[in-house]
């Protein structure tokens, strides 16, 4: 069979390189790029795109109705910081998208599911240190409550009705085709723009918090990854631990001046992401992804670094 396969928040962060590697696979027509903003250039020229709101069940089913897609990639969401903000809305953009996709998925027999969670699932009782697959979750943002949650749903579709339902814990992403999208992680990705332009940056995180991270094409390249994966090798359906590298705002600071020497860090003071960068872990136990599906990160500390200041100079 054919697949035609629907990504739900194309224009974030990830979703703008993922409809990119998914087009490259599966052939511009039958990846359908779905936001409720206007997409960028690139991605719409390339491919077809639909105004799509995951909380507007009209629309989504009229959506799923036109396409009978075989796979979905549902990425709409408010992060960590954003959620903060606005708690009842991240809740119910986060936990009302996924059950409307949950369940249009299952009533149009869509093969795949793809559902991104998230490192902030993690909280001040879980171990810092190689955090495991399995242990304490205490997640104190909307966002990570709202995808713990999500990833019970996740496991429990699977179990009750068969969805073949698919998701990764991401770290902060690092990545320069598109802006992150409001969360606790993103100094990492503002930093370099700031090195390039300014030669300084003010982190809101401090000198030695120290998170755990990924650079974008390992993101995708893993998830695809994860979605090729045969069904009976997957042992998890809530949601895979996954790690590339850890570093603090320092670390990332003296390898950007091997590049930049003059490079200047400070520190802003009293910002309200870093009690949530504080709850997170500062490095994951990614084994069950290593052993089921073969993961490995390409990208260490210092290719990513190389890699995001070459494309963003252009
Ligand atoms: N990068 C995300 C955030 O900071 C973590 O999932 O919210």
């Amino acid at each position: 069979m054919k697949d035609k396969i629907l990504v739900l928040g194309s224009n974030g962060q990830i979703g703008t390189e993922l409809v990119t590697a998914l087009r490259a696979g599966y052939g511009s027509n039958n990846v359908i790029a779905c936001d409720i903003r206007r997409p960028d250039y690139e991605i719409k020229n390339a491919g077809p795109f639909e105004f799509v709101n995951v909380l507007d069940k009209d629309i989504l089913k009229a959506i799923f109705e036109k396409y009978q897609p075989t796979q979905v990639y549902l990425l709409a969401a408010l992060l960590s910081a954003t959620g903060e903000q606005n708690p009842k809305l991240a809740w119910d953009l986060n936990m009302n998208g996924l059950l409307n996709v949950l369940d249009l998925a299952l009533a149009y027999k869509t093969a795949k599911v793809y559902w991104p969670s998230s490192i902030a699932v993690f909280g001040p009782n879980s171990p810092k240190e190689q955090t495991p697959q399995y242990c304490t979750m205490d997640p104190n943002t909307i966002y990570g409550i709202s995808k713990l949650a999500g990833e019970r749903w996740c496991e429990y579709y699977h179990q009750k009705y068969g969805l073949d339902v698919r998701s990764i814990r991401y770290p902060g992403l690092i990545s320069w085709k598109a802006a992150p999208g409001g969360g606790t992680t993103d100094y990492a990705v503002h930093i370099f723009h700031e090195a390039l332009k300014k030669g300084s940056y003010a982190s809101f995180l401090s000198a030695e918090t120290e998170l755990p991270m990924m650079y974008m094409d390992d993101a995708i390249r893993g998830t695809i990854e994860l979605m090729d994966a045969p069904a009976e090798q997957l042992s998890i359906r809530s949601s895979y631990n996954f790690a590339g590298v850890s570093f603090t705002p320092e670390v990332l600071a003296s390898e950007i001046r091997k590049h930049i020497p003059d490079f200047k860090l400070s520190y802003a003071e009293h910002d309200p992401r870093q009690q949530i960068a504080d709850s997170w872990p500062k490095s994951i136990d990614d084994s069950y992804a290593q052993k089921e599906w073969g993961w490995k990160p390409e990208f260490d500390l210092a290719k990513m670094t190389t890699d995001m200041l070459t494309n963003l100079k252009k």
